[in-house]
């Protein structure tokens, strides 16, 4: 399952919101934010069986096609088969990433992006809807 989008404009100071259901089998998925699939500033991944950290969220940046360097969290509130809601908030210099269990993730701008023109979603998880708030 995967779906994209571009022309998003989301600013600084502005949240996309996404609901959804994990699959009853999920492995991983991710939701992305950038101006390209080659060029993101966020790539939230969270993996229920990472070969080496076990169920773990993922978060990188791409550059011109090549992945920086990840940052790791085992806060892993998710679940297989369950509904979920995300929230993203682009902060400018930061992503803030509000969990399930209202932790929040945060993750540098490492790009500078001023605005986020594309998103993306892939992976065991459908997605039921989204909203710019
Ligand atoms: C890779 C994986 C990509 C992405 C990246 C993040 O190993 O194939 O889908 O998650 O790690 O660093």
């Amino acid at each position: 399952m995967s779906f994209e989008m571009h022309n998003i404009n989301l600013k600084s100071g502005e949240t996309l919101k996404i609901k959804g259901k994990i699959s009853d089998d999920a492995d991983r998925f991710a939701v992305n934010l950038g101006s390209s699939e080659g060029h993101l500033g966020l790539h939230f991944n969270p993996r229920f069986h990472d070969d080496v950290d076990g169920a773990v969220i993922v978060c990188n940046s791409k550059c011109d096609d090549c992945w920086g360097s990840e940052q790791r969290d085992m806060e892993f509130p998710f679940t297989k088969g369950i509904e979920i809601k995300l929230y993203v908030t682009f902060k400018g210099d930061s992503f803030e990433i509000k969990l399930p269990n209202d932790h929040v993730l945060e993750f540098p701008n490492r790009l500078s992006l001023d605005k986020i023109d594309y998103m993306s979603v892939w992976g065991d998880f459908k997605m039921a809807s989204f909203k710019f708030i």
